[in-house]
């Protein structure tokens, strides 16, 4: 395998957070529902060209007793006929219309993705325990949740960190505490991984590995909440660098990887008027440390990097070489990429991080 492994941290970025887009066709709806005329809606063809936008859901996120702060729309042939209304309360009857209905897709429209986007920032904890909700469709929820919220906060926060991202960052990762413990959590999410160039999902696809990872780890709950977030957060400096250099496809010259090299402390700063605690700290200022010391920005060696940095550097490095990112060399399998870790990279890595991580891919069938 050709690699440079000294310069295989240069990242390219696209931003590829989205979601498929689906347009409604509005003339004539008729109930496929057997809801009542009073509970029937049509809506008009002009509201339709307005917006022409809709975006869709599982039924799986419509819970009773939740109140919906947008439309919900469900699809009959070309139509979208309006099923609730904008803050109308959800109910065990809309659960199971759309269950003896058949529906597998909602849909919302596009302006009111805001609205839908709180709505699940609130019941995401709920959503990611609930065993009656397909393991397949919470780890879309979660992925596209996490990588939406990781998005928005590349794109806006060039500066410091607020600390409304920061709650949500925290709200993504408590959220999916329980998610984590079902062993098959792994093996449902690899699917879905983004393998492309885009900086957010590769912080998500770290936060996921790590997860994992700590699921059987011995460590507090506390400590382990915080190592989670300080992976999401790791790569947070980046947002800081110039779009030049993020997206440049082709290696990067000394100058531009100089720059690249101040992410961890550039990310730290972001992160110093929150008060995120050590383990996070730490996490995003020492990921590139290597055990042989010839990492960075301090050059530590072996344990004198903090725990939380040596996991995060692991997987770090995994979804570097299994993604299309790394733009010199084809992406390794899983399987390559962890026999690349442990034999030619030894002097960098935490061999106890390499063997648990390897025995949650092969639980996982990730190969
Ligand atoms: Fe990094």
């Amino acid at each position: 395998m050709q690699i440079d492994r000294h310069t295989f941290d240069d990242p390219l970025v696209t931003r590829s957070t989205t979601r498929t887009q689906s347009s409604g066709s509005f003339e004539g709806p008729r109930s496929i529902l057997r809801r009542g005329d009073d509970e029937e809606e049509r809506v008009s063809k002009g509201e339709s060209d307005a917006e022409g936008l809709y975006f869709p859901i599982s039924p799986f996120m419509i819970y009773p007793e939740a109140y919906g702060e947008f439309a919900v729309f469900v699809r009959k042939g070309k139509n979208l006929i309006l099923f609730t209304r904008q803050g109308e309360q959800f109910t065990k009857n809309h659960k199971a219309i759309l269950h003896q209905n058949g529906i597998q897709e909602l849909y919302i429209q596009s302006s009111q993705k805001p609205d839908y986007d709180r709505y699940l920032e609130e019941h995401l904890g709920m959503v990611l325990a609930d065993e009656a909700v397909p393991l397949a469709v919470r780890s879309k929820v979660l992925y596209h949740h996490a990588t939406s919220v990781l998005g928005e906060i590349f794109e806006s926060s060039r500066h410091d960190l607020s600390a409304g991202s920061m709650e949500k960052l925290k709200n993504i990762v408590r959220s999916s505490w329980h998610f984590f413990s079902n062993s098959d959590a792994l093996r449902s999410m690899a699917p879905i991984l983004s393998h492309g160039y885009g900086v957010h999902t590769h912080s998500v696809n770290v936060f996921i590995y790590c997860a994992a990872i700590l699921d059987s780890w011995k460590m507090s709950i506390e400590e382990r909440l915080k190592t989670e977030l300080g992976a999401i957060l790791h790569d947070i400096g980046k947002a800081t660098l110039p779009r030049v250099i993020l997206n440049k496809h082709g290696r990067l010259n000394s100058e531009e990887r100089d720059l690249m090299k101040m992410h961890p402390v550039r990310g730290v700063g972001m992160c110093s008027m929150l008060h995120i605690g050590q383990t996070v700290m730490h996490s995003v200022l020492f990921h590139h440390e290597k055990l042989d010391g010839s990492g960075y920005p301090a050059g530590l060696r072996d344990s004198a990097i903090p725990l939380c940095a040596r996991i995060i550097a692991v997987v770090d490095a995994f979804d570097t070489f299994t993604s299309e990112r790394y733009f010199y060399a084809d992406p390794l399998s899983a399987h390559q990429a962890l026999t690349f870790l442990q034999e030619e990279m030894s002097g960098w890595y935490d061999k106890g991080v390499i063997t648990q991580f390897g025995k949650k891919l092969r639980e996982a069938e990730i190969d």
